[in-house]
């Protein structure tokens, strides 16, 4: 049972990664001093301090984080307080080699970085329970305390003995019996049929592709021995104080073996990590698609709202360059989170440290000190955000979901698919850009959530199908709800199993057409549609069996074949997209989709470039992304400088501006 979270008080979370451990006393009373002035409100902890806390097996110096918290109590500033177990300390790794984590080649990792460890390593699992249990037992009840912030990005994977043995405990309780496991992972090819529980191993090395089966099963894996980590952890944090939320803040792309969505239901608030790879229009879509994939997991797994625990203040780490923040992105983009949900906004990090692997990654008092742009950009925000003090149990509206699982992703890269570079995460992130150019806001839900209030359900590449997933989808389309398909959705089970008779296996009949074969589309190479625009990455033989065409290609060895059909299922429709359409075309065809099941955009009076969310508060967020002032039609109050609105509000080039409607 939890009771009073940080967000429950009013005032949105406000703050960021502080390292205390990396300063002496004097600067930790300026840094608070500074957190003051920028009304920042909650700090995150000791996340990386473990060698602080105990620089010898067993001995534990806590005094200073004493002082820590007691400072920043008296400052009126709660904390996250972390478990500091993502960073063994050097003499954990000299005495337990063996809970040294070993890559798929086979080679053993050395100390000297972060996240070395196994977590299937039962001398790890031993040491991270203890210190947490020290950490329980002096902080519990310290009047700081906000929450408790396990960890730091679980994500890490091993091919060491000890996750050898895990991994056939997890399979012989996922399976039962070899026979079940031969037959989902299709061990009759390749002569890989097991007949003994040894002779099953984690997916190390391997001459030419692995078994599909077992990658899959082996990021599963992964994500539930991770996931015992965590709840290991929070069980007995919340022992010591069942009053005191806990969580962990996620690590987002397809690379990590989590299943965010089923983690969602064992914290107490979903927290992510947030960092844009783009660095121009293309940050603001994947802020807005971040966002909206937190909201999902918080609203089908923890509950109302989510937390944006780290984003950068400034810097960008783009591959190769480091691209730094023109003015307003970093406001414009917290707020961002902050309309789709976020109870606050979160930096990484308070203080750029002098030293360490990465010391030139953003912070608000930077290098150059408080006397910069970027502190006094924050200080800005932390006003904007005191303006908006009890807002954070908004909901935003939305009535078209979009679709993701983690899984789904996983399967796409195995390296024996049709086609490399097939990517779930990817296509339901241009799915919700094409919605987010047409001004329409959509929710982004694990299959399986409840779809009240969705009027269209968009599977984008959802690979894997279980029987369950299809029950889910066919239970929305004969309760009236539209339906959007695009290209490999539900072509396997939930084990990889191609489902047969033609693709996509799982929706068929829904859909009114049938599969032939796949024609993979090279990188540079588009196909033109008759309905206009172009196709790319892929294209397929598709066979009408009572949908109408809606599009078709033009050119190239399927021209004239149907690309995109609609399929009438009672009132809805159910639409088939074989390819993936160029930007335009998918936000044509997604307006359409989304018009038909009676679906309008949040803000049909917002120029393009305007970013709207309204919410069920009453709040109506209007980001302008635009280098012009956007004058947007509205009625209300400004909540972030108290103006009348009357009829129009102009929002200034790059800002914000939250109205709080009228009720005609
Ligand atoms: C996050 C991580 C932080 C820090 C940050 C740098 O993913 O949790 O500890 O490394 O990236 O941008």
């Amino acid at each position: 049972m939890t009771t009073k979270a940080p967000w429950d008080d009013g005032p949105l979370c406000y703050g960021g990664d502080w390292n205390p451990e990396q300063w002496p006393p004097e600067v930790w009373r300026e840094d608070v001093a500074l957190m003051r002035a920028a009304g920042v409100n909650l700090v995150t902890v000791g996340v990386f301090a473990w060698s602080r806390l105990e620089p010898e097996p067993g001995r534990h110096t806590l005094d200073w984080l004493d002082d820590v918290l007691d400072l920043l109590h008296a400052n009126g500033i709660r904390a996250a307080l972390a478990t500091p177990t993502a960073s063994p300390p050097p003499w954990f790794s000299l005495r337990h080699p063996d809970a040294l984590p070993v890559t798929a080649d086979g080679v053993r990792l050395t100390h000297g970085s972060r996240d070395t460890y196994c977590a299937a390593a039962p001398a790890y699992r031993d040491a991270a329970r203890s210190i947490a249990e020290v950490l329980a037992a002096r902080y519990a009840h310290h009047p700081a305390l906000a929450l408790w912030h396990v960890h730091n990005e679980y994500g890490t994977t091993c091919h060491c003995p000890h996750t050898e043995a895990a991994f056939r405990r997890w399979l012989a309780t996922r399976y039962g019996d070899l026979d079940a496991l031969n037959d989902a992972w299709v061990t009759s090819f390749w002569s890989q049929h097991y007949s003994d529980w040894a002779q099953v191993g984690t997916p190390r090395a391997t001459q030419y592709l692995a078994n599909p089966g077992q990658l899959l099963d082996f990021r599963r894996f992964w994500s539930d021995t991770l996931l015992s980590a965590y709840t290991e952890q929070r069980d007995l944090l919340r022992a010591a104080n069942p009053a005191v939320p806990v969580t962990t803040n996620y690590v987002l792309g397809d690379w990590v073996p989590v299943d965010h969505a089923r983690w969602a239901r064992e914290v107490d608030l979903v927290a992510v990590d947030h960092y844009p790879s783009a660095t121009g229009a293309g940050a603001e879509e994947q802020t807005a698609f971040a966002a909206d994939l937190a909201r999902g997991w918080a609203r089908h797994g923890s509950g109302w709202p989510w937390l944006l625990m780290e984003s950068a203040p400034n810097q960008i780490h783009t591959a190769g360059r480091m691209h730094t923040k023109e003015p307003g992105r970093m406001t414009r983009h917290s707020l961002a989170h902050v309309a789709r949900g976020s109870a606050g906004v979160m930096f990484f990090q308070w203080r750029a440290p002098a030293g360490g692997a990465e010391r030139f990654h953003s912070a608000v008092v930077s290098h150059a000190g408080a006397d910069s742009r970027v502190f006094r950009e924050a200080t800005d925000l932390g006003a904007a955000l005191a303006r908006l003090a009890g807002t954070a149990p908004g909901r935003v509206e939305a009535a078209v979901a979009i679709a993701y699982d983690a899984a789904s992703g996983w399967a796409l890269r195995h390296p024996g698919m049709p086609r490399d570079g097939l990517d779930h995460p990817g296509e339901a992130a241009a799915a919700h850009r094409a919605l987010w150019h047409a001004g329409v806001t959509a929710d982004v839900v694990p299959p399986g959530a409840p779809l009240d209030g969705c009027r269209l359900l968009v599977l984008p590449a959802l690979y894997l199908a279980s029987d369950a997933t299809v029950d889910w989808v066919r239970r929305h389309v004969h309760a009236g709800g539209h339906l959007l398909v695009t290209w490999l959705s539900g072509v396997a089970d939930e084990h990889g199993r191609v489902r047969l008779g033609g693709y996509p296996g799982a929706y068929r009949d829904l859909l009114g057409v049938r599969v032939e074969e796949f024609h993979p589309l090279a990188d540079d190479e588009h196909v033109p549609l008759s309905g206009g625009g172009t196709g790319r990455i892929w294209s397929e033989t598709v066979h009408p069996a009572g949908a109408e065409t809606v599009s078709a290609y033009a050119g190239g060895v399927l021209d004239g074949r149907p690309a995109i059909t609609r399929h009438r299922v009672g009132d809805a429709y159910a639409w088939y997209v074989s390819t993936r359409p160029d930007d335009d075309t998918y936000r044509h065809l997604l307006t359409e989709a989304a018009g038909l099941a009676g679906v309008t955009p949040t803000c049909p009076g917002a120029a393009p470039g305007v970013e709207a969310v309204r919410r069920d508060d009453g709040l109506l967020y209007l980001l302008n992304h635009t280098d012009e002032p956007q004058r947007v039609p509205a009625a209300g109050c400004e909540v972030l400088t108290g103006a009348t609105v009357d009829g129009v509000v102009t929002v200034a080039p790059g800002g914000v501006a939250v109205v709080r409607e009228e009720v005609p």
